[in-house]
């Protein structure tokens, strides 16, 4: 019988896995795990040594899309693949989150909240969506969607990626020499690209004085993407008139940081797009049968390229 170890997983979890896979024995860690090896892990934020300890493991999976800390973490063996998560529940909770946002900014909402605090009757000059241009970077599986949205809305949509990739009704933008024309003049730009050596820092002074005076940015990928002090000078200066980030380069975010205070900058403790852990195994019960029947797996990282 195969073995499918789970990392700091729930009762609740390792019901969903026995449901889905009745013919595989489903261990969680701690306390089921024992000595014996295991055939396949399931990790999200595992703790230090965990990965490690388990070098007989044929498939590692993902809980989560982002899998940098993994890469990072030097415990997992270089012919040893690692699945990303990929579901609809991401890739709803993602578009969800940035919508809800982006048409908060662009509809004034925040602003009318202030405004009646102080019992202010001050409308604003009201933009409709086609006035607006939004630039996605990043057009993999959170970012079209998230683009196929703005563009249903009615918004000026761009998408920036690696490669090109398209999405319908938006216009594309790819590689470095893409990525300030694809900004240049966005009212909002939204970031939903993987954290790489190539990614690191990318939200940073240049980026930002790119965009529509007075514009709007939203982050809902890795904290390690945004050059804080760039981005609290954008706003400052009132080149930028406001940021949300959800994802921060420490969390949970420390309360010394000036996030925390900054009238025009909001956070969200990494809410955007959970996990739901009902629709995750169900996709990680059928990429353990297609890994058993030999078949190719969708999703798997290049562990060069670093997504
Ligand atoms: P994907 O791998 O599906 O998509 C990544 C996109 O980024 C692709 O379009 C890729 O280009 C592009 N990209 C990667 N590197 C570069 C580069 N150097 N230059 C230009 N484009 C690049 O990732 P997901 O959409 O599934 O997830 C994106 C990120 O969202 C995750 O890595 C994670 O950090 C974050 N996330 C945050 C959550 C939250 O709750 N805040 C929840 C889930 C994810 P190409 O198409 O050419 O390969
Ligand atoms: C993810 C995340 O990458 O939760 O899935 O941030």
């Amino acid at each position: 019988m195969k073995r499918v170890l789970i990392a700091e997983g729930s009762e609740e979890m390792a019901a969903f896995f026995r449901a889905e896979l009745p013919e595989h024995e489903i261990l969680i860690h701690p306390p089921e795990a024992g000595g014996a090896p295991v055939d396949y892990m399931v990790v999200g934020r595992p703790s230090a040594g965990f990965m490690a300890a388990r070098p007989e493991v044929k498939l590692i999976l993902s809980l989560n899309a982002g899998i940098e800390h993994l890469l990072r973490s030097g415990e997992i063996a270089e012919q040893t693949p690692i699945v990303r998560m990929v579901d609809s529940g991401l890739a709803e909770g993602m578009t969800e989150w940035v919508l809800a946002e982006a048409l908060a900014w662009h509809r004034n909402i925040r602003l009318y909240e202030r405004f009646q605090r102080d019992h202010r009757w001050q409308p604003q000059a009201e933009k409709l969506a086609h006035e607006r241009l939004v630039t996605i970077l990043g057009a993999g599986a959170l970012g079209t969607p998230v683009a196929r949205h703005f563009v249903a809305f009615g918004f000026k949509t761009r998408v920036w990626s690696r490669s090109g990739r398209a999405v319908e009704g938006a216009e594309t933008f790819a590689g470095n020499e893409g990525l300030i024309p694809a900004v240049t003049g966005a009212d909002i730009v939204v970031n939903l690209l993987p954290l790489t050596a190539e990614t690191r820092d990318i939200a940073d002074a240049r980026l930002f004085s790119a965009q529509a005076k007075g514009g709007f940015f939203i982050n809902g990928a890795r904290g390690g993407h945004v050059v804080d002090a760039d981005l609290i000078a954008a706003v400052d200066s009132g080149q930028l008139s406001g940021a949300v980030l959800d994802v921060f380069r420490v969390e949970p975010l420390p309360e010394s940081d000036p996030f925390w205070r900054h009238p025009d900058i909001r956070v969200s403790p990494h809410v955007a797009a959970p996990t739901h852990p009902r629709i995750a195994v169900v996709e990680i019960a059928r990429n353990i049968k297609r890994f058993e029947r030999g078949e190719a797996i969708p999703h798997l990282v290049d562990k060069s390229r670093g997504y």
